[in-house]
């Protein structure tokens, strides 16, 4: 990780990203009045409660409370960490992140990545220069792989040698050591030598484009067929996929990805058109593969060979995906005939067919349901309870959810229970709970007159007019929400054109921000706005004399004279209770 994310990249980047666009990528939205709506992804309801301001850029559901901004509601539905989350954007946007120099930050990265991109250049120019370019074309060739698509993946060639790369790229000692760092040199007995030799060379890039990895095919029959980068600290195999930057370079707003196993599958697909085609290194499908997946589309379509191991493999992407089949997430499996892969299948029936079979792939519920009966006598009652049995703890994984309740609904229908005794339609899960019970505490604070003036001037910016036109002699007052209030009206007045979204997160990374973020939830039923901020900024004043003017809990009875006595009882007929603020 380099250093901090400037704050002035992040106003920037929630001015340039919608927030409408980012939550309707999963979300799909509404538009009623000014707002946008949609049952709210975070809680099970019927009735729409969610709510999308494009003015304010932010979003807020009514019912459980879960808000924030374009950032937030990647890092909550996502599960994105802050950083990872401003990334997402930014790659959306267009925008490189920049970063802060400072200390402490872990290793720099950057050079790495450019070592890996100039790799990428060598092993691309070798294919067209080297003296035995034509062993590696004609290889393709034989492949049928078209030049065009060689060159929209990058595709090289890494010559017959033990220092090709080497003598290329490795200049002096801390490129060298980087060339190790990389996973593109070896090392042994003191000697170091390319790791990829008589290979065609595949460049892995992360989503963001920047070349992490590579897989290297032997070109012949020679062992092992397919290697790969080690793990690095740019490349993490179970992390990656394979032809995830290419397929959303020509569409960034994909609806299905398809999910191969192989490099040379991703291709061959791309030549027939079909775009969204990924790869799992070598790899079974990991939680990490599927949550990036989602990021992307909600749709995916795994492709496996027909025969045993692809049974399995597909069994195994199904366990791996039930966790994360929340609502408008859907996962299906396509079983090719046996011995086939989808680069052989496309040369073989073309895009059409091959596409047909894409249309038919199974859903995730009927491969679940038909692998478990298998294993059960349907005809028997005890089998069929068996089948209960059997299908209980991985309905269980899901999320709460529609999807849920209908799995669980036809679970009951193929075991012919009638009156929901397997309904367990919705989940009492860790998360949901958790989250809501979180939430319901968020506007348990009482509404003081410093909260309610933030809450207000965070929602409508522009009432800053407001604060302008009153007298503020409570801002010299030391006390928490004072400071946070003094900063925001600084701030807006400085930067009249930030949204809420854009306030709120300046105070990301500050230890006030989980405040912050509870009064920007704040409940503001339609009311004048101006006059609630008014009267807030008034009583704040007030509050402020009451407090730096000498009373009786101020000093002890022996410290005050009579005349002074007489002037409280005057002022403070009662006794006073403080505010905090
Ligand atoms: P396959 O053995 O199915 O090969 O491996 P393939 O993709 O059909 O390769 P071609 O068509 O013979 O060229 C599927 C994937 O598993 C990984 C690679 O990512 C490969 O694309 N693999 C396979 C390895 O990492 N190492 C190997 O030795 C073999
Ligand atoms: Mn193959």
């Amino acid at each position: 990780m380099a250093g901090k994310i400037p704050t002035q990249f992040i106003d920037e980047l929630l001015n340039r990203v919608d927030v409408v666009d980012v939550i309707n990528r999963r979300v799909p939205l509404k538009k009623t009045g000014r707002d946008y709506h949609a049952r709210c992804p975070f809680h099970d309801e019927k009735t729409p409660s969610f709510t999308v301001s494009p003015q304010k850029q932010f979003y807020h559901c009514f019912g459980c409370g879960a808000h924030g901004s374009a950032i937030g509601f990647l890092m909550e539905y996502d599960n994105l960490g802050f950083v990872e989350a401003v990334e997402e954007l930014a790659h959306l946007a267009g925008l490189e992140v920049p970063r802060e120099t400072g200390m402490d930050q872990g290793p720099d990265l950057r050079p790495l990545y450019a070592l890996m991109e100039e790799a990428g250049h060598f092993y691309r120019r070798q294919l067209k220069h080297h003296p035995d370019s034509s062993q590696a074309i004609d290889y393709l060739k034989s492949r049928g792989l078209s030049g065009d698509i060689a060159a929209a993946f990058g595709i090289g060639y890494a010559p017959q040698g033990w220092d090709n790369l080497l003598t290329a790229l490795g200049k002096d000692k801390p490129t060298l050591s980087r060339l190790l760092e990389c996973g593109l040199t070896n090392e042994a007995d003191g000697k170091r030598y390319d790791r990829f030799r008589n290979r065609i060379i595949f460049p892995i890039r992360n989503p963001r484009g920047h070349i992490i990895g590579f897989g290297g095919r032997i070109i012949g029959d020679d062992k092992p067929k397919y290697l790969n980068s080690p793990e690095t600290p740019l490349f993490h195999k179970g992390r990656e996929l394979y032809g995830l930057h290419e397929a959303r370079k020509v569409n960034n707003k994909l609806a299905r990805l398809l999910v191969v196993e192989g490099y040379m599958d991703v291709a061959a697909l791309a030549q027939y058109g079909i775009l969204n085609a990924v790869a799992t290194l070598g790899t079974a499908t990991t939680h990490e593969h599927l949550e990036l997946i989602f990021r992307t589309c909600p749709e995916v379509v795994f492709c496996f060979d027909g025969d045993r191991a692809g049974n399995d493999a597909a069994w195994k992407a199904l366990l791996t995906s039930l966790p994360l089949m929340r609502d408008g997430r859907e996962v299906r499996f396509l079983f090719l005939p046996q011995g086939e892969d989808p680069d052989t299948q496309v040369r073989k029936e073309g895009s059409e067919a091959f596409r047909q079979r894409i249309e038919h792939a199974q859903p995730l519920s009927k491969f679940l349901f038909q692998q478990l009966m298998e294993q059960v006598q349907m005809e028997t009652i005890d089998g069929r309870a068996k089948l209960a049995q059997l299908a209980r703890p991985h309905l269980e994984k899901l999320p709460s959810g529609v999807f849920r309740r209908m799995l669980f609904q036809h679970l009951q229908e193929l075991v012919g229970i009638k009156g929901g005794h397997l309904d367990t339609g919705n989940r009492g899960g860790i998360g949901t709970k958790r989250s809501l019970a979180n939430r319901q505490t968020l506007n348990n604070q009482r509404p003081t007159p410093v909260r309610i003036a933030i809450a207000l001037l965070l929602d409508a910016p522009h009432l800053v007019a407001v604060a302008d036109s009153v007298t503020d002699d409570w801002r010299k007052w030391d006390a928490p929400g004072i400071k946070i209030l003094n900063r925001l009206l600084e701030i807006i007045r400085s930067q009249p054109t930030l949204n809420k979204a854009a306030l709120l997160e300046r105070w990301r990374e500050s230890e006030h921000f989980s405040h912050l973020n509870k009064l920007a939830n704040y409940d503001l039923p339609d009311m004048d706005q101006e006059a609630e901020l008014r009267d807030a900024l008034l009583k704040l004043n007030q509050q402020f004399h009451k407090q730096t003017r000498p009373q009786p809990g101020n000093l002890r009875p022996s410290e005050l004279s009579e005349e002074l006595l007489d002037e409280l009882k005057r002022r403070y007929p009662g006794s006073t209770g403080q505010d905090d603020g």
